[in-house]
């Protein structure tokens, strides 16, 4: 092992960066690299960007004019400062990136982390270097497992991605090409990670992949299981509390999976279900494969399940060919599901997906009348979701301190953050915690009753 060197990993977009910057991190702690805060001190600088919209990609350019300088700050001062971007703008512009931006050293696709020790030593040796091939080895069974102390340090609920890309091609999604065909991870490496992650205390896991719900990794019996099956085994593990997952597809909603809203109590009542459209028009242009039918069949048979499942979905407005009345089919499904929350966005066309080939593209101002108006409907959902919650007593995991000394922020089952008076001793119990008030976004609670222990469900 070299002197210890400093490592700033900044994360962009959705929660699978922030698990892959996590493993980045405990690939390099054997090089002796640390993770610091800020880029000012640091060795070592991985941007792990986000491709899904253009702004999200063009965020990567600005952020490396920053990076120019602290490189050139840090050669003033003798240092050599390695910039590294990686993430799926890596994956997707690969040797563009550094012709636009020769300040950047290596460029490390989204299925090649496992091998960064060695391009990082490479980059520092022979300047720059590029890998963004999709390797026939599985990333997974290669990245470093967290140390204890890391995983304590980062709370106690945690991300674990058990399956990676999308065989969907919805028309306007990059996700197909930035990361590659559908893949999921065996069960025994996913429980193996989850046990580990449930000595060191964390209570709750949250299993994330692009297409969550068409997870059939590989059984300790050798046949393929599904998310149901995952999910069951996982709620055997001792500490682990609670579990949830994203991001699911409609079509993928099984019966079993289903049925596990209703069997399984850790099983968090919360689920993230991208509709995207409330046409069918529109659905069928997205490649979406299902109707709005179909949708609503799904959120009934949930519903069946679970009467208290809250739903998220995420929207795009402004796709190409979507008219006034579209789009009002849209709001009109938003309004009818009742939704907890929801993102939106205006159609961003994507180099090399279909529906940035398609006529009838949609014009700014009209995409951000209809983006003001769809949040305007989304805004009303949450708010009324969380005025049924007054009152109500429900389990909240105490997950760190608040912003004014003397309250902890948790999460609550429907997944809203709550404040609650309460020592810090507290952090990764669950008490039952009565809403007193709502806000914009946060509930507030007081505990109904301490619980014995820390960690005690409520
Ligand atoms: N334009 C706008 N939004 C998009 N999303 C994915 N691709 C695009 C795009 N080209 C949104 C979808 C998806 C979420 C992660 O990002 O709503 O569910
Ligand atoms: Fe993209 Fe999700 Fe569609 Fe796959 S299912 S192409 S990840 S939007």
């Amino acid at each position: 092992m070299t002197g210890l060197r400093k490592l700033f990993v900044k994360s962009f977009g959705c929660q699978m960066n922030v698990y892959d910057s996590q493993r980045m991190a405990d690939t390099l702690a054997p090089e002796g690299y640390v993770e610091t805060s800020t880029g000012e001190d640091a060795d070592l600088i991985i941007l792990n960007t986000c491709h899904i919209r253009e702004k999200a990609a063009e965020k990567v350019y600005s952020e490396l004019g920053r990076m120019r300088r602290l490189k050139e700050a840090a050669a003033a001062d003798g240092r050599k400062l390695l910039i590294a971007v990686a993430g799926c703008v890596a994956q997707a512009e690969g040797e563009e990136i550094v012709r636009r931006a020769p300040t950047v050293d290596l460029v490390v696709g989204s299925q090649n982390y496992h091998r960064l020790p060695a391009l990082v030593a490479r980059a520092q040796r022979d300047g720059h270097v590029v890998d963004t091939e999709f390797p026939l080895d599985d990333k997974f069974e290669h990245l470093a497992a967290p140390a204890a102390a890391a995983t304590r340090a980062r709370g106690v609920t945690a991300f674990v991605t058990v399956q990676e890309g999308c065989d969907k091609f919805c028309t306007f999604c990059v996700v197909p090409y930035t990361r590659g065909a559908e893949t999921s991870r065996r069960v025994d490496t996913i429980m193996a990670e989850a046990e580990r992650l449930a000595d060191a205390g964390v209570r709750e896991i949250t299993l994330i992949g692009q297409n969550v719900n068409a997870y059939h990794g590989a059984g300790p019996d050798g046949r393929p299981w599904s998310l149901a099956c995952l999910l069951e085994q996982l709620a055997q593990i001792r500490g682990l509390e609670r579990l949830r997952y994203t991001t699911s597809h409609p079509l993928d909603m099984g019966d079993d999976l289903i049925a596990m809203h209703r069997d399984l109590p850790a099983l968090m009542p919360q689920l993230h279900l991208p509709v995207q459209s409330g046409s069918d028009r529109i659905l069928a242009a997205m490649n979406r494969r299902h109707t709005r039918a179909d949708y609503m069949d799904v959120v009934c048979r949930l519903l069946e399940a679970r009467s208290d499942m809250a739903l998220t979905s995420d929207f795009i407005v402004g796709f190409p060919g979507e008219t006034e009345e579209d789009f009002a089919a849209t709001l009109r499904l938003v309004g009818e599901i009742g939704y907890s929350g929801a993102f939106s966005f205006k159609y961003s066309p994507r180099p090399g997906t279909r529906g940035a080939e398609m006529g009838e593209q949609v014009d700014e101002a009209t995409k951000t009348d209809r983006l003001h108006r769809l949040q305007h409907e989304i805004d009303r959902n949450r708010a009324t979701f969380n005025r049924r919650c007054v009152g109500r007593t429900f389990p909240v995991l105490l997950e760190r301190p608040g912003r004014h000394a003397g309250q902890i922020v948790g999460r609550s089952p429907y997944l809203q953050p709550v404040q609650i008076e309460a020592p810090t001793s507290l952090i990764g119990a669950i008490a039952a915690v009565t809403i007193a008030e709502v806000a914009s976004n946060s509930l507030f609670g007081t505990l109904k009753r301490e619980p014995a222990l820390a960690g005690a469900g409520a």
